[in-house]
């Protein structure tokens, strides 16, 4: 399952196919545990636990599996064994956390600006998510080492798009099936997240901006978060990566071609870690826990 999961990330599924032949698979399988639910609620919370950590997220989406088999149980008469399970789950979920937040990776990716860390704990955000922040992070830096390296009259603000980067997909907190499917619900609410605890505006706006490189007034500091975005994945996106061209030709004083030469070897070269990258992504769980 995860694995079809992370091949959709490379697929164009705009049609929806893949996508509804995978949510029919997770139907079925959710359907033959409430055909055959195990009798002992010790099997159940470890079959649960299993789902959730091995399978990350192919459960947890759907109203008929193994949740729903939990919440029937602990709405019945007899006191469920589950409800001394779940603070183990919990604490197994923030250890998913941390883990995703601070195992070094391979290769090994930065770890989030402390504030952001911090943030991520504090709202129990999905273990995925934070892996993803991070791969996007680390190759934001990247990126901005090399601009400053190589076009030091850029104008752009390094801490703003190493936040930028850092919390672009945070409204996935609050719609965490954009996790494994598309979709831009996550994007405004990011922002208003970011702002309701106290994020400035020019810090929160990558959240909104992440994925509308041609909207007016995109700043130099968007496209690099935009870029980080696509090619931490080894995604290569030719009227993105144009804008940014068009910034780094006039900073640099170079023709467009030269820019583009300058820019297609560096996303050539991050690129190259983008399977390791993904890897590390798809190891840490989508679902945030049931504590
Ligand atoms: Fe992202």
């Amino acid at each position: 399952m995860d694995r079809v999961t992370r091949a959709l990330i490379h697929l164009d599924d705009s049609s929806g196919i893949v996508g509804d032949a995978l949510q029919e698979l997770i139907d079925l399988y959710a359907h033959a545990f409430e055909q055959a639910p195990p009798a002992n609620p010790r099997t159940l919370a470890s079959r649960l636990i299993a789902a959730q950590f091995d399978d990350p997220g192919c459960i947890m989406h759907t109203d008929h599996g193994l949740l729903h088999q939990m919440s029937r149980r602990r709405t019945s008469a007899a006191p469920s064994p589950i409800r001394h399970v779940r603070p183990t789950l919990s604490r197994m979920t923030s250890n998913a956390l941390h883990r995703a937040l601070t195992l070094p990776g391979d290769p090994v990716l930065r770890p989030l600006p402390r504030q952001v860390a911090f943030l991520l704990e504090e709202l129990q955000a999905p273990p995925r998510l934070a892996a993803h922040l991070r791969a996007v992070h680390d190759v934001a830096h990247q990126l901005v080492d090399w601009a400053e390296q190589h076009y030091p009259q850029l104008d752009f603000d390094r801490h703003a798009v190493l936040f930028g980067a850092a919390t672009h997909d945070i409204g996935k907190i609050l719609h965490p099936e954009e996790l494994s499917w598309p979709g831009s619900t996550h994007e405004v609410a990011g922002h208003d997240l970011l702002i309701a605890r106290g994020v400035t505006e020019g810090l929160a706006r990558f959240a909104r901006n992440h994925a509308s490189w041609n909207a007016p007034g995109i700043s130099t500091d968007d496209l690099l978060v935009s870029v980080a975005d696509k090619v931490w994945k080894g995604k290569r996106v030719t009227d993105l990566e144009q804008l940014l061209i068009d910034r780094l030709s006039e900073a640099g004083h170079q023709r467009t071609w030269e820019a583009f030469v300058a820019l297609d070897d560096v996303l050539d070269h991050i690129a190259q870690d983008a399977e390791r990258r993904l890897a590390f992504q798809a190891g840490h769980p989508v679902a945030p826990g049931i504590g």
